[in-house]
């Protein structure tokens, strides 16, 4: 998601630094909320809709919202905060880090994130963009190695071909599907505490099926990690 720049963003992001996770730093889940609480990661968060009911429904997690652009996140979280019942004080469990996952993930330590939300990530159509679907093969092998055992993806697309092959790209990976529906909305027992995200609304509103996928890791490391990543 991509917004025109705002004069008022840089101020706006600045006033509201005790939201901010320094993405140039090692991420210090202790010192950055105070707590040694699980940790769930969404990659892609946008306007911040989901994060934020996420972290209204999870007191006992901690949140991290990413996005690389400021743009996106100074718009959703003043619109959120906006709202009568979400307040900056309702939300000490979340913090957002505004870079992309590739520069940042080095700064994850191993074995440190209880789940990965990847919410309509871009599908990039074109075979020759295939490399940067967020649900690769070359991503797999970064979650795996910040997830800690049992850790868990969980995946939402409006997408037919990048739900395919993300299913595709499983196989090359230490995960295994533990869940898998092409039509959330039809499925009560997968649609229990759903959090509708800003694109969800629309494409659910345009009739678009949604498709959710949850990875578990597996125990110990993949056999076979070294194949190229395909289209
Ligand atoms: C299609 S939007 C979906 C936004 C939101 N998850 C939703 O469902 O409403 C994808 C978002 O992911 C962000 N994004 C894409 N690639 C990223 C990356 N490599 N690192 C961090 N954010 C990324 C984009 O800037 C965009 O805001």
């Amino acid at each position: 998601m991509r917004l025109r720049n705002k004069k008022w963003v840089k101020q706006y992001l600045q006033d509201n630094e005790n939201f901010m996770i320094n993405p140039e730093e090692e991420l210090n889940a202790y010192k950055v909320f105070d707590s040694n609480r699980d940790i769930f990661l969404e990659i892609g968060a946008g306007k911040s809709k989901f994060c934020t009911e996420l972290a209204q429904q999870n007191p006992d997690v901690n949140i991290i919202a990413m996005e690389k652009e400021p743009t996106v996140v100074a718009v959703g979280l003043r619109q959120c905060l906006k709202k009568q019942n979400i307040t900056v004080d309702s939300l000490r469990n979340l913090k957002y880090v505004i870079t992309y996952l590739e520069k940042y993930e080095k700064n994850i330590a191993s074995d440190s994130i209880a789940r990965i939300y990847l919410n309509f990530s871009d599908p990039w159509p074109k075979a020759r963009h295939a490399k940067y679907r967020l649900t690769g093969r070359k991503y797999l092998k970064i979650y795996n190695r910040i997830l800690a055992d049992g850790g868990e993806i969980h995946i939402k697309t409006d997408n037919d071909g990048l739900y395919k092959f993300t299913l595709d790209e499983v196989i090359f990976s230490n995960f295994k599907i533990i869940a898998n529906e092409s039509d959330l909305y039809n499925n009560a027992e997968m649609m229990k505490n759903n959090i509708q995200t800003s694109y969800e609304t629309k494409f659910v509103d345009m009739g678009i099926k949604i498709k959710k996928i949850v990875l578990r890791k597996k125990d110990g490391q993949p056999k076979r990690d070294n194949e190229k990543q395909g289209s």
